[in-house]
């Protein structure tokens, strides 16, 4: 790959996406950002096109643009992304769609317009920024953890799909990273004559904890600096907390039904 190298990441606006742009930038990466409003991000550190990945056309604009100016795209930062949290029995279909929507078509998407150059160039890198809630169903996350783990197994099919070529991709996988992601959060309502009251709120409360306890973005973005310059991209990383880090292990190595327990006995739901 050339110097410097151009980085695409899309919902650069805040977050992980924020912090990454930011430390590329320092390194000397040409990093190109995306938001679905550029325009309330008038000082942002480095430029932000306008995408939304729910729609294809905005996608494909953004794309162009960036071929247009820079006439490559050596990295993909797949990493918009948005949160929801409910009980599976009362969830509304609605938001549902939106959050596989946004979490899983919208990275296909984005891939799809992107590997069209990355094939003309002969050469290019996705991290799809998928998260370790995808390696467990989490209470009340159910929704969020499935769209995760859908991102992941794309991934792993993409791989196969392109060991012929020269493109590479894989998926990082974050635990709790402090990050405004829960204000973007959806929320099924919580009410009080449900039988999943007292244990939805209380996980609401630790979700929250988890987050603001997390690891700082920057962490995720000396971890994608890192997959940036890897010779050979294995198919799924991780960064975050020490324990939920080690969890896909513990998961593997333990008994079903003791890890389960152990899972329930974290989120209280004894
Ligand atoms: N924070 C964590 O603990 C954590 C853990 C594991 C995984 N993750 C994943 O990390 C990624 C970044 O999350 P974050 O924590 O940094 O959250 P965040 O601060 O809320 O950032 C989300 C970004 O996604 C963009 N976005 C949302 N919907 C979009 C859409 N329809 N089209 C285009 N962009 C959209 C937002 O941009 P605009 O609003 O400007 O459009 C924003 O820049 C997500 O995929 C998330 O699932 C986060």
């Amino acid at each position: 790959m050339k110097n410097p190298r151009i980085v695409l990441i899309t919902g650069a606006s805040s977050g992980i996406g924020l912090a990454t742009g930011n430390y590329l930038c320092t390194l000397g990466f040409k990093v190109i950002g995306t938001s679905r409003t550029p325009s309330k991000h008038p000082n942002h550190p480095f430029p932000l096109v306008t995408m939304d990945v729910l729609n294809s056309d905005s996608i494909q604009n953004a794309i162009n643009q960036i071929i247009a100016e820079h006439n490559c795209i050596d990295v993909l930062v797949n990493n918009a992304g948005m949160g929801m949290a409910g009980p599976v029995e009362e969830l509304e279909m609605e938001p549902l769609d939106k959050v596989f929507d946004t979490n899983l078509k919208g990275p296909i998407r984005v891939m799809q317009f992107t590997l069209k150059q990355m094939h003309k160039q002969g050469f290019g890198k996705i991290i799809n920024v998928a998260s370790l809630a995808g390696d467990n169903g989490l209470p009340f996350r159910g929704v969020y953890s499935a769209s995760k783990a859908a991102l992941m197994r794309i991934t792993e099919s993409l791989r196969l799909e392109l060991r012929h070529t020269p493109i590479q991709c894989t998926t990082l996988s974050p635990g709790s990273i402090q990050t405004p992601i829960a204000a973007s959060r959806f929320y099924a309502p919580l009410k009080e004559e449900s039988v999943y009251y007292q244990h939805y709120k209380s996980t609401l409360q630790d979700m929250d904890a988890h987050v603001n306890k997390g690891l700082k973005p920057v962490q995720v973005a000396i971890k994608i600096k890192k997959l940036i310059e890897a010779k050979k991209l294995k198919p799924h990383y991780s960064v975050g907390p020490f324990l939920e880090v080690v969890s896909p292990i513990i998961k593997f190595l333990l008994p079903q039904r003791m890890y389960e327990n152990l899972i329930a006995s974290f989120y209280n739901l004894n």
